[in-house]
Order: C-alpha cells, then sequence, then structure tokens
C-alpha cells in the first residue's frame, strides 16, 4: 500500500537554517537547496525531508509552528518553497515537509484564542483543564498565562501546547473523547494543513512525534492509530501519491495506523543505537558493531530489526538513517573508514533509507552551547561544510552572524575536497547509493534474510539474489558457505570467493551476483 515511488527513494534530510545561505544574511534559504539540487541528485538522494520551514518564534527550532501555512521568512516565501517543490520535480527528486500536528507554538492564533476567558472557535483546541490551579494529571502543564482559569498541557517544551485530539480514556471532566466533535475539528484542522502543501506540490510529510495526539492512550495507541488511519483514508482519495513518515519508532505500530514508513530511530539500549552509538548504552564503553575492534555483535541489531521486519515486510517500510537533527553525528565516533562500513551496511538493507546533510562528508559533532532549545543537538545542526572558502562555502556573510558556527578545524571535511579523491567518504556514499539503484534487489521491496551473524565472523545476508558480506574488524576474516558460482561486483576493502570459503580483508565490504 506505500506509494510506489518509494521503491527506489533514498531520502536526504535538510535542516534549511545550515544547508546553504544565499543572501548572505546567515542563515540557509530555499533558494540554497534549491541551488544545490543537482548536488543531492548526484549524491544519489531521490527525496528530500525538509525539517520544519514555517512561521515560528523558533524555541524549539521550528517545531513550535506559529503559522502552519506560511514559510518562515528567513528562509524565502511560499512562492519560493513551491518554486522548490517544482525545481525538484524536474530532477525527479520528491520533497516532504514536516509536519508538526501533536502541538503547536504558544504563538500560534489558535492557542491566542484558546487561551481567552470568553468562549471561542478555539476554546477546545487545546487541552485545558477546569481550572487554574488544577494539575493534568502526570501530564506537563502551564498555569497562570492565560486570562482564562485553567492550566494547559504541554507536548513537549513550554512553548508547546498540546493540541486537542481527545483522551482514549476519559478520567476526568475536562478531558474530551477522541471522537468529540472538538477533538474531530483539531483533526480536520491538521487535514486542512496538509491539503494546503500537498496542494501546492509538496509528496508528504515527515510527521513529528507521531504518537503523541491522542492522551491517556493504551499501549497499542490504538487511539492516535484510529486519527492516522482516517487521515490516511483522505490521502487516499484526495493524493494517493503523498507519502508518511512517522517518528515513531515502532514500525509494528506506526505501519497499521497508515504509515508508508517509521524511522528505527536511535534510542539508548535499542537495536540501531548498537550500530552506531553503542558508547550511549555503557558508561564510557563502546561496542558499537562498526567500531573498528570494538568486539560489537550484530545480533543485538538483527534481533529487534527482524522482528519488525518480518512482522511489517508487507505493509511498509522500516527507515534506516545515518543520523537525523535530534542526534549526535555518527561521526562523533567513527571515523571514516568505519562510516564507509557502516553506510554500505545501512543503505543495502530493505526499507526507506535517510541520509542527514553532511554525514556524507562525515561531519563532525561540534561542541557549542544551545542555539533555539537545541541543547545537546545543536551540534549535529552547524552549516554545511562546501569548500575551503569562507564560512566553508555555506555562505557568503559575516562570520559573526552564521546561523552557528562553521567547523574551525584545519581538518574540517568538504564536499570539494571529497569530491577530488576517488576514495572519499562522499566518493564511497555516491558508489553505494547508485549501486542501490542500479540493483533492485538492493531497494526497498527484495527480500532480506541473514546467512551468517556468527559473533567474530563477518555478517553475511542475502537481498534477493545478491550476497553480501562485512567486516568491521581490523583483522581478515573467513567464513565456510556455498555461494555456487558467485561473482564479486562491489567491494570496498579486499573480498573474494573461492570454494566454499568467503575470504574478506580488514575492514571490508562485498557484494556478490549468485
Ligand atoms: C521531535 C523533533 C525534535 C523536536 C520535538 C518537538 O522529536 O524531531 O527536534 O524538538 O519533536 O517537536
Ligand atoms: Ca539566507
Amino acid at each position: 500500500m506505500a506509494a510506489k515511488w518509494l521503491k527506489d527513494a533514498v531520502f536526504y534530510e535538510i535542516y534549511p537554517q545550515s544547508f546553504r545561505d544565499t543572501n548572505g544574511d546567515g542563515i540557509g534559504d530555499f533558494n540554497g537547496i534549491i541551488e544545490k539540487l543537482d548536488y543531492i541528485k548526484d549524491l544519489g538522494c531521490n527525496a528530500l525531508w525538509i525539517n520544519p520551514c514555517f512561521d515560528s518564534p523558533f524555541k524549539d527550532a521550528g517545531y513550535d509552528v506559529r503559522d502552519y501555512k506560511k514559510a518562515a521568512a528567513r528562509y524565502g516565501t511560499n512562492e519560493d518553497l513551491y518554486r522548490l517543490f517544482e525545481e525538484a520535480h524536474k530532477k525527479g527528486i520528491h520533497v516532504l515537509l514536516d509536519l508538526v500536528p501533536g502541538h503547536t507554538s504558544e504563538e500560534h492564533e489558535w492557542f491566542r484564542q484558546s487561551q481567552k476567558a470568553v468562549k471561542n472557535e478555539y476554546t477546545d483546541r487545546y487541552i485545558w483543564t477546569s481550572f487554574c490551579f488544577e494539575g493534568a494529571e502526570g501530564y506537563p502543564y502551564v498555569g497562570g498565562e492565560s486570562e482564562r482559569s485553567a492550566t494547559y498541557l504541554l507536548n513537549f517544551f513550554k512553548c508547546q501546547p498540546a493540541l486537542n485530539y481527545g483522551f482514549h480514556k476519559v478520567t476526568k471532566p475536562w478531558q474530551l473523547p477522541e471522537n468529540h466533535p472538538e477533538a474531530l475539528a483539531t483533526r480536520e484542522a491538521m487535514k486542512d494543513v496538509m491539503r494546503f502543501w500537498l496542494s501546492h506540490g509538496c509528496d508528504g510529510f515527515r510527521v513529528d512525534m507521531a504518537a503523541s495526539l491522542v492522551k491517556n492512550d493504551d499501549e497499542k495507541k490504538s487511539g492516535t492509530s484510529a486519527v492516522w488511519r482516517d487521515i490516511r483514508r483522505m490521502l487516499e482519495l484526495e493524493y494517493p501519491d503523498a507519502a508518511m513518515v512517522s517518528e515513531w519508532s515502532n514500525p509494528p505500530l506506526a505501519l497499521r495506523a497508515g504509515y508508508d514508513m517509521d524511522f528505527y530511530l536511535n534510542e539508548r539500549g535499542n537495536g540501531y543505537s548498537t550500530l552506531i552509538r553503542d558508547y550511549q548504552n555503557h558508561d564510557g564503553e563502546d561496542h558499537s558493531y562498526f567500531k573498528k575492534d570494538a568486539g560489537g555483535n550484530i545480533n543485538r541489531f538483527l534481533d529487534q530489526y527482524l522482528t519488525w521486519y518480518e512482522d511489517t515486510k508487507d505493509k511498509g517500510y522500516i527507515s534506516l538513517l545515518s543520523c537525523n537533527h535530534d542526534t549526535l553525528r555518527p561521526r562523533y565516533n567513527l571515523d571514516e573508514e568505519e562510516l564507509k562500513l557502516a553506510y554500505a551496511f545501512i543503505y543495502t538493507l530493505p526499507g526507506v533509507p535517510f541520509l542527514y546533510y553532511g554525514d556524507e562528508i562525515g561531519m563532525k559533532y561540534l561542541d557549542i552551547p544551545t542555539k533555539e532549545g537545541g541543547y545537546f543537538r545543536t551540534g549535529s545542526r552547524t552549516p554545511m561544510q562546501w569548500s575551503k572558502s569562507a564560512n566553508l562555502g555555506f555562505s557568503t556573510g559575516n562570520s559573526e552572524d552564521l546561523y552557528l558556527p562553521v567547523d574551525p578545524s584545519e581538518d574540517a571535511p568538504t564536499v570539494e575536497a571529497q569530491e577530488a579523491d576517488p576514495s572519499s567518504l562522499l566518493n564511497t556514499v555516491k558508489a553505494i547509493l547508485k549501486l542501490r539503484h542500479d540493483h533492485e534487489d538492493l531497494q526497498a521491496d527484495a527480500p532480506f534474510a541473514v546467512i551468517c551473524s556468527e559473533p567474530g565472523r563477518p555478517l553475511v545476508y542475502r537481498r534477493g539474489n545478491l550476497i553480501l558480506a562485512v567486516n568491521p574488524d581490523g583483522n581478515a576474516k573467513e567464513v565456510k558457505t556455498d555461494l555456487g558460482k558467485a561473482e564479486n561486483i562491489f567491494t570496498l576493502g579486499t573480498a573474494e570467493y573461492k570454494e566454499g570459503t568467503l575470504s574478506l580483508g580488514a575492514q571490508s565490504f562485498a557484494v556478490f551476483n549468485v
């Protein structure tokens, strides 16, 4: 049921403030994204996810939307954004916007109206208790800021009041049931926002905190899932090619709720975290699978991944990613050689993968002060490093005016330098993505099966008629396995198959046609 164009989609996530500034004000803009579409295409990405680019006071980098239908002036006008859709489409690139359905900014006009003592159309658009001193049953809330004698629920930061989609289990008089007309009105308002952007050429949405809509929901998120299934029915009728990816990190639930894809996010202790960011799972120790000689065990990932994969393979896609704007960059603990193998793995798995801007050149995580509610996340949000020129080619403005500082180090990686080096991380990513586009067996739908995942041995897996093998270890490794007349079609490092023995050099990756 997933949109057809996702079969061979590889997404590129753009944090618009930091991608490319074309008017010298130090902040990235829509024209900057348009200027770099050829770069993105050439990299092998044919779809974009742009972080929130709507009018906002930017207390949470734009995840506090003040006007859902208006582009943030600092990035350009609505017309510039429509032109971005158009130019992207000309190059065969689809564009997803970031939909934030769970909350708005406290400066949104709906909330201004909702705060009033006199009842109006927006009184129940947000969740209010019945009295100025009443707590919100375990949900975070704010009191004392409104004319109305009530406290309101928050969805995230203090600046983000929760929109009202009702309660699955109602336990207090101020909680509306999920099918209450006012709860349904919020849902309709969100459909209206979606229709607005889809009618102007956007191809779908990445959905922020997708599981957060209906409160007091059950473990299976039945209430919130019903909302999404209803929204999916609208899309099927009106925009059947639209694609939706959820920030949920529970593909079995999200895909049943009607999503095309769900992110497998980095969460402490989960399978994905053990591939790249295992240092977060321990005090100081790092057994990340792709860290050379760290003794990582791939089964910590596979156990969770395979369960989800088997459960969802006919329903939609799991989306793996290099990183996102909330996560420490993979270069934080992996060097370029380690990253090559991590990307080779992530981008040859089923589903629809995402690449976070700058990870293709191994941009570093910078230790810098917080900006716009970023806190530790700020270090993963610094300007894209295009070249060795001023501001690393991000902006022609003054360096003091930049949204965030560029990487000041001598060896800051740049697109320009890596384009000139055939063995660079950038050129390796290009080669891997090209391989994926050239072989249907490496794309979203082709089956996946594990052949060898024994700790201390290379990981060997099958995608359709291809056999892939990866050895993140600093020593050469062997696996006894019968691959018939295997023909090697792609290698990083060294690899050979001969008479039942697959030999992989230190830190290598290989693909065989069988
Ligand atoms: C999501 C976003 C994050 C934001 C939060 C609140 O997790 O990815 O950046 O701060 O939701 O909207
Ligand atoms: Ca600008």
